[in-house]
């Protein structure tokens, strides 16, 4: 067992020789860390990825150095996953949980929880001490390849489910990587592009969540992402590594690189990516070259090894071999998860649930019934041990109440599609509701690629407008990525969104179609009605190797509200079979001040027939903010089990920061608004119920002042005028009279101080005078980010 404490960690390093602190920095193979046997130190295994256990037996059992292994690498990352399992023929069986897509709709902490225990179960089982994952980069556009991986395009909601996915693996003895930090939002040019993000929309969106999850859950582990930030590889940026995680938010766990992300790799140590992964022999003999001519300081490269050190010995102290798995349970709770997150779009008509008692005939159409798509592709795919056929499951609730047929209908370009389309309109005649399963369209898509259309394939675009002009009940699945356009939407009856939902995904639909299962999943996105309203589209994906986040906080919903554009379906948006009344808001204040948060009680009651679980969403709405804010902000929710008539009361706590933006100008997060208003809503574009509360705003910062800023603001600093006018009496030898009409002379001049000064004493007063008096005058303000 390894388990030195802190001063054996010291020690341990301070034995090492060069050449072992470079290993031990460099991992050992693709998936490994070094072991280093004269010291005892072992090594840990580590694979992808959240939504399912990927072990490569080839590449994690064979040996370290197998030359194939970057091949082999490259082959998972590019892999179209399928069900069938073809490629995955050297990947243990495991679990394929709902990808983080449909996982963020379940809104459900505790089910990301018991999925997070669940996937440490399997992990142990397979002698795997660190899961690289869960990755919550936000989901700015639908078009990226990543999306399905990811929870949200909001901070609070991928936060608050990766941090329980988090709770679950690490207190069942299984690390996580909290990835990939950060601004890895589209797969464009994805290991050189820099994501150009001004440092309000870093600090209240893109870095909001990770730092919700390291306060929330301690990650063990920190995945540098591929990407450069403002100019700088993500791997090798001090600010973001050290300056914020570390220092800032007091992260003391490890940064690992995502895989051959570093450049250059003593700037990486420097910066703050502890251990490079995997293993590279020229970055190493880097590395070692760097030490040896004292690049880097001794201290860095030991707290570097010692960071190492405390993992292997948390992994090691918790590991639990040969304790298996129990699969079977695993695929119920992939069900159920799956069950509680899927989103009923529409239900024009009450067209679901449909009601095996008065069904005669109901058709099935298109090859996901049979082979549904229940993952993405790339790195984070696992080989399925079982799947759920929606067709099988949908068929075992006919019995001899109703005929069910499936009709095949591929999502590949077709010869003679309106023949097909033709036969299926035909052979659908007699049914009384028919089910369409629907794919996006798949020439680009999944890691590595984005997306280059929101659209569905297009036989499934041409099938179901068929099928609505031929005027059949049609229910439509859909199965993706991240949203897709919907152009019959108002045609059909019911919609239902289950994104990627894993190997029980066929069981979860069956259930909510047939009324087992009320959904209760809510869109954890916003869906566009078109591929141009999204958010930044005029600079995605950016040029010369600079994306420029163009849209700045106005992420998601928020550049929705800020437009006033209507989505097809908007951010928080999932409807159930029965319905809930938003009773009674009440707060605990009735101001807001630098002081203290508030607590918010939101009365719901389930006011249809049958039991239901609403998400309460939680907004905060400034009213005259310092500086343009988000119309709306999400800040809090709760999933309520409701039977029919109950009522209940779910306290939300609201602390100062959740009232706060981030003001660059200030280094800090500034309470300045006239009022805000608190509001419990069904989605984003559905509030309910609301409260105002005043505001006391923090007095503001002082000016910054140089000697070109404009003369009202010098003269908003109320110690500038005395400064200026002691200065002046100083320096040019006049009275203090003098001085002050000097000053006043300045005074009125939309120019530059200096520049107006000057009109009056020419070159007697240089203008570092003027900017060593400012100085003295100005605030401290801390490093900002690059650019
Ligand atoms: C991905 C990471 C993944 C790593 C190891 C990279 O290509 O970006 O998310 O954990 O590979 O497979």
């Amino acid at each position: 067992m390894f388990q030195p404490n802190e001063d054996e960690i010291q020690s341990l390093v301070g034995q090492m020789t060069v050449a072992e602190k470079v290993d031990l920095l460099s991992g050992r193979g693709l998936w490994k860390t070094a072991s280093i046997q004269r010291l005892g130190i072992p090594s840990i295994v580590m694979t992808d990825g959240a939504h399912g256990v990927r072990y490569s037996t080839t590449q994690i059992d064979a040996g370290d150095n197998d030359e194939d292994s970057l091949q082999a690498f490259l082959a998972v990352v590019g892999q179209q996953a399928d069900a069938s399992g073809g490629m995955f023929g050297t990947t243990r069986p495991a679990t394929c949980f709902p990808n983080g897509n449909l996982l963020g709709c379940s809104w459900d902490v505790d089910l990301a929880y018991r999925m997070g225990e669940a996937l440490a179960a399997e992990c142990q089982d397979f002698g795997v001490h660190l899961l690289l994952g869960p990755g919550i980069n936000i989901r700015r556009t639908p078009l990226a390849g990543r999306a399905y991986e990811y929870y949200s395009e909001d901070p609070l909601i991928s936060g608050d489910i990766a941090a329980a996915v988090i709770s679950g693996l690490q207190d069942n003895g299984v690390g996580a990587s909290l990835k990939h930090f950060a601004c890895n939002n589209s797969e464009i040019e994805r290991t050189t592009t820099s994501s150009d993000v001004n440092e309000r929309a870093l600090r209240e969106i893109y870095l909001a969540g990770f730092e919700r999850v390291i306060g929330k859950s301690a990650p063990w582990t920190v995945m540098s992402a591929y990407n450069r930030l403002n100019g700088i590889q993500a791997a090798e940026h001090h600010w973001l590594l050290s300056t914020v995680l570390r220092e800032e938010w007091g992260y003391d766990g490890l940064v690992v690189s995502d895989w051959h992300a570093i450049k250059d790799r003593g700037a990486a140590l420097a910066a703050g990516t502890d251990l490079d992964m995997p293993e590279s022999q020229p970055r190493k003999a880097r590395l070692r070259a760097a030490i040896e001519a004292g690049d880097l300081a001794p201290e860095v490269v030991d707290a570097a090894c010692g960071r190492v050190l405390a993992l292997v010995r948390k992994c090691k102290m918790h590991e639990r071999r040969g304790a298996p798995a129990d699969l079977d349970a695993h695929h119920a709770l992939s069900r159920e998860i799956a069950a509680e997150s899927i989103v009923l779009l529409r239900n024009d008509g009450k067209t679901l649930p449909l009601d095996p008692e008065r069904l005669r005939e109901l058709l099935i159409v298109g090859d996901g019934a049979v082979i549904p798509v229940i993952q993405g592709s790339g790195s984070a795919t696992t080989n399925p041990y079982r799947v759920d056929s929606p067709f099988v499951q949908i068929a075992a609730r006919a019995g001899d109440r109703f005929n069910v047929r499936h009709l095949p209908f591929s999502s590949a370009a077709q010869v003679g599609l309106s023949a097909s389309i033709k036969a299926i309109v035909q052979a659908t005649s007699g049914a009384d509701v028919v089910v369409v399963f629907a794919e996006n369209e798949k020439s680009r898509h999944g890691e590595g690629n984005d997306r280059d259309t929101l659209k569905l394939a297009a036989s499934h675009d041409a099938l179901i407008t068929a099928l609505a002009a031929a005027g059949r009940k049609l229910v439509v699945v859909l199965s993706m990525p991240d949203t897709v356009e919907m152009p019959w939407i108002g045609d059909v009856d019911a919609v239902l969104a289950s994104f990627y939902a894993g190997q029980g995904g066929g069981e979860a639909l069956a259930r909510i179609l047939f009324g087992e299962q009320n959904p209760c999943g809510k869109l954890s996105v916003s869906m566009p009605a078109r591929m141009q309203d999204i958010p930044g589209w005029h600079t995605y994906p950016g040029e010369h190797g600079r994306h420029v986040y163009s849209e700045g906080v106005f992420v998601g919903y928020r550049f929705y509200d800020l437009k006033a554009i209507a989505p097809a379906f908007p951010f928080g948006h999932g409807l159930s079979y029965t319905t809930f009344a938003y009773e009674t808001i009440e707060v605990d204040k009735g101001e807001i001040g630098a002081d203290a948060g508030c607590t918010v009680r939101v009365t719901v009651s389930n006011s249809g027939s049958v039991a239901g679980k609403e998400v309460v969403q939680l907004y905060v709405r400034p009213l005259a903010p310092g500086l343009k804010r988000p119309i709306r902000e999400l800040k809090s929710f709760a999933k309520l089990d409701l039977q029919p008539g109950e009522a209940r009361t779910v306290s939300f706590t609201l602390t100062q920061r959740d009232f706060r933006y981030f003001d660059t100008s200030r280094s800090a997060w500034v309470l300045d608004a006239e009022a805000f208003v608190v509001e419990a809503a069904a989605s984003s574009r559905d509030i309910r119920l609301s409260a105002t509360l005043s505001c006391r705003p923090e007095s503001s910062a002082l000016p910054v002042l140089s000697p070109n800023s404009p003369t009202a603001l010098v003269f908003a600093h109320p110690k500038a005028e005395t400064a200026l006018v002691d200065f002046f009496f100083a320096a040019l030898s006049i009275s203090s009279a003098e001085a002050t009409a000097l000053v006043a002379k300045t005074k009125g001049s939309f120019l530059g101080f200096y520049d107006t000064l000057s009109w009056y004493v020419g070159d007697s007063v240089k203008e570092s005078d003027i900017a060593g008096v400012f100085a003295r005058l100005n605030d401290h303000h801390g490093e900002a980010p690059s650019s």
